[in-house]
Order: structure tokens, then sequence, then C-alpha cells
């Protein structure tokens, strides 16, 4: 059963949405399960540059179906103005292409004023969230008065939106922030409903039923595995389930579906991370500068989705073996190895020191403010890499930092991401 579960390895944008991109090139299906607009997924093709945040990356290819699982928080509003931006630049988005589950819960403007007035009253211990509305979206979910995509269906739509409104602003009142008028909200409901009641689906039995058919499907991770709700760097997190195993509940497939399914990590040469919490590799000054760049190329580390300077570091291999861990992942995927190009030393963070110990996996709780690096120094080396399209392309040195990862974490890395293009791979064996 062809499943291949594709998720960041790290704190998110490790470039998830380019490798999609890439490996959708023969499947059937593509499909989100967590996260909502936080996502900023970028896929390059020649001159266009697709940022993506609700509609996974592979719909670009035109034989694909696009599904938003059950486990996603949707922004309609965003969602309307993606599927615009996705036909201007000439990708069909129809109901016959793009799936919503009636499990997905819906993001409301509510939400995001919650998001930002839960920010404000953080003060100096605020989580940097994207701001748009994922944390109160999945509280609502939790707290079993959510609202979902399916929900708009019904008759009573409208009554209990009005109704979710006003039990908002009773805590925005309690967090004195502005109460929102619910009117003007109902009538851009009204449109919403009626623009995406097509496209709303059972996307869970679909799926199940297009991998017995030996349909491939390519389940598309966002965030990464350090920001999962459950074994991230907990509070500085996401509220959704980002490692592998949220793949089958957040497109409602079942044990089965995942006998023999690929697991692919993507990981960044480097380390970066947007919003606050530890970030033991963490670089400042003039290296942390030469890392993020400037902000003159469309790949340097500013947000996709905000434009906030991302944090960078070198990269942190035990972290990377706590991913492998806790998704099962079958191979890796290594972006931006061309931002490594003329650098005299690459160091690689191998274990940390916690307390007058050397310890190899992450402190309990993934607690990681205590941890210092323990660093294994390797050449770099001065060659460009963006024109490798081949394992032997690549220079020597270069070669010898992947096989590093390689030998670190136990698992193959089965491409090299050398550009943000399509074709920028440096593939080390054609699976
Ligand atoms: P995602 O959230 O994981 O999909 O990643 P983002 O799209 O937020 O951030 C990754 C950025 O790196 C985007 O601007 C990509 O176009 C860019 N990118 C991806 N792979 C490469 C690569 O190998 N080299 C370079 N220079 N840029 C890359
Ligand atoms: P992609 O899919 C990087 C971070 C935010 C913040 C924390 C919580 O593009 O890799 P939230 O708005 O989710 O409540 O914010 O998670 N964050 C991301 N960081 N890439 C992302 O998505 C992210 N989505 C959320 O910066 O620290
Ligand atoms: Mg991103």
């Amino acid at each position: 059963m062809p499943l291949h579960i594709i998720v960041g390895a790290q704190w998110g944008d490790e470039g998830k949405g380019r490798i999609v991109d890439y490996l959708a090139s023969s499947a059937d299906y593509v499909a989100r399960f967590n996260g909502g607009d936080n996502a900023g997924h970028t896929v390059t093709i020649g001159d266009h540059i697709f940022k993506l945040h609700l509609v996974p990356s592979g719909i670009i290819h035109p034989q694909t179906i696009a599904i938003l699982g059950n486990g996603m928080v949707v922004n309609p509003r965003s969602l309307l103005e993606e599927i615009d931006t996705l036909r201007q630049a000439g990708v069909e988005v129809t109901p016959q292409r793009l799936h919503l589950s009636f499990g997905a819960h819906l993001i409301t403007p509510a939400h995001q004023a919650l998001d930002a007035a839960l920010e404000d009253a953080r003060g100096k211990g605020k989580l940097g969230t994207t701001g748009r509305g994922i944390g109160p979206a999945y509280t609502d979910k939790a707290a079993r008065r959510g609202l979902r995509l399916g929900d708009m269906l019904r008759d009573d739509f409208l009554t209990r939106l009005g109704e979710h409104i006003l039990e908002s602003n009773l805590t925005l009142g309690l967090l004195g922030a502005p109460e929102l008028d619910p009117s003007p909200i109902l009538d851009a409901f009204r449109h919403y409903v009626e623009q995406l009641r097509p496209y709303i689906a059972d996307t869970s039995a679909e799926l199940d039923a297009a991998l017995a058919a030996g349909k491939t499907v390519l389940a598309e991770g966002a965030q990464g595995t350090l920001l999962d709700i459950e074994h991230g760097t907990y509070p500085f997190v996401t509220s959704s389930f980002t490692t592998a195993p949220g793949a089958l509940t957040g497109l409602g497939l079942g044990l089965h579906t995942a006998h023999g399914a690929r697991v692919i990590g993507v990981a960044k040469s480097f380390q970066t991370r947007v919003g606050s919490g530890p970030f033991p590799t963490e670089v400042f000054g003039p290296e942390a500068e030469r890392l993020r760049g400037t902000g003159a190329n469309p790949w340097d580390e500013f947000g996709t989705t905000t434009g906030r300077p991302r944090r960078v570091g070198w990269i942190d291999t035990v972290l990377l073996r706590y991913a492998v861990r806790l998704n099962g992942l079958t191979e890796l995927v290594l972006t931006k190895l061309d931002i490594l190009t003329g650098l005299e030393k690459l160091y690689l963070c191998t274990a940390y020191r916690v307390g007058g110990e050397v310890v190899d996996t992450p402190p309990f709780g993934c607690n990681l403010y205590a941890c210092e690096p323990v660093y294994e120094e390797l050449p770099g080396w001065q060659k460009d890499v963006h024109a490798a399209r081949r394992w032997d392309d690549l220079p020597a040195e270069a070669r010898a930092y992947v096989r590093r990862i390689e030998e670190i974490t136990g698992i193959p890395v089965r491409h090299v991401s050398v550009g943000p293009e399509r074709e920028q791979m440096a593939g080390k064996n054609n699976t």
C-alpha cells in the first residue's frame, strides 16, 4: 500500500513543500493532516514562487487530488484566498480535485482575536505564535465545542457560529481585548458556506479506498517534529500532532494503511526556529547572518507566513535522532546544502553536556534549556553545488557531511536538495 508520510524533522520550515512537490510527480493524492495556515510551504517553479498555507503542495502537479484532512484547522477566508491565488497562477482548483474533510475544524475571527489576546497576556513568556488562531481553534476542538467544516452544511450553522462568537467575547473581555461584532462575521461566513459547500467530503473513506486500490498517497506534514504538541519542546510548540503517527489520525486512516509506508523526514542542513523556545545550537552575530541570509534571496531565513527572521544554528543530530525514533523515519531528505558552500568549517552537534554529564538523547520532556552542545567539526567545501544532480556531482566534503549524518542517524539520506527549484536535487538513488 503506497502511503508516503513526509514530516519536518526539526522546528518546521525544513523545505517540506519543495520536497512534497518533488515527490508528487508520481502521486495520486496529496493530503495535509495537521495544522492550518500557520504553515507556509514554498514551491519554486521557474520564476513562479508558490506559497501554500493550507492546500497541499502537490496540487501543482495536475494529476493529483488534494485533501485537507480532519486533523487540520481551516480558516475559510485564507482557504478561498489561496484557491484564488492558485487559479491566477494557472493551477486548476475544482471540487473534483480538492476535497475538504467534514471533520476539519473551522478557524474563525474569534480564534484569531483570542490568539493575539493570549499572546499579549503572556507578556515576556509569549510563545511567538503565528497569530493565525491555531491554539484557540484546537482548544475549542478539545473542549468539544468547536465548529467543523461539515457543520457548515447544517441549517443551524449560523446560529451556532453566532453563539461561538458571543462565548468567545466573554474570554476576550476577561483578557481586556475588544469584543467582536458577530454581524459582519456571520455575513462573511454565509458567503464561505456557499463557496466551500461543494468541496466538503468524507476524505477518510476516500483515502482508504484509494490506498486499497493501490493508489499512491503522499501525506504532507506541517510544522516539524520539535513543534509536536506531545513530543516537542513544550510549551513552545504548536497545538497539533506534527509527527508521522498524526498522519493516520489526521487523515482518518487505520494502522493497516501504514504497513510498509515510507516515512520521509525533511531536515535542513543546518537548524532554524521561529518563535520562542530552547535552541541549543543557536548562533548569533555574523555567524547567524551568514546562515540566515539578508533577505535578498527568496530562500533566506525569513518566515513564509509571518516574515519574521528565523533563528539559526548548526545541525543538531541529537534532535535528529529523536525525530527518527518518534516518527519511525525510514529515510531523510536534506535541504539547503547549497547554503553551506563557502564555509571553512561545519559543526554537527552530536551530544549535550548537561550538569557535568554528556548525553546523546534529549533530556526528559525535551527540556533543552540546560543543554550545552558538544560539536564535531568537519571541513567545508568551496565549489558551488547548485548544478549537482547526482550524488557524485557533490564535492567530497559535502558527501562526507551527508554520510556523517547518515551514520549518526542510522537511516539513509535519499535526496540532497541543492537549491529551491524543482530540479535542483542531487539524488543518491532513484527511489
Ligand atoms: P516548509 O515550511 O518546510 O515547506 O519550508 P519553507 O517553504 O517555509 O522554507 C524553506 C525555504 O527554503 C523556502 O524558501 C524554499 O524555497 C527554500 N528551499 C528549499 N530547499 C532549498 C534548497 O535546497 N536550497 C535553497 N537555497 N533553498 C531551498
Ligand atoms: P511550516 O509548516 C515554523 C511555530 C510558531 C510558534 C509555534 C506556535 O511552514 O513548517 P502557532 O501559530 O502554531 O500556535 O505557533 O509554532 N510555527 C512554525 N514554525 N514553521 C511552521 O510551519 C510553523 N507553524 C507554527 O512560530 O513558535
Ligand atoms: Mg514554512
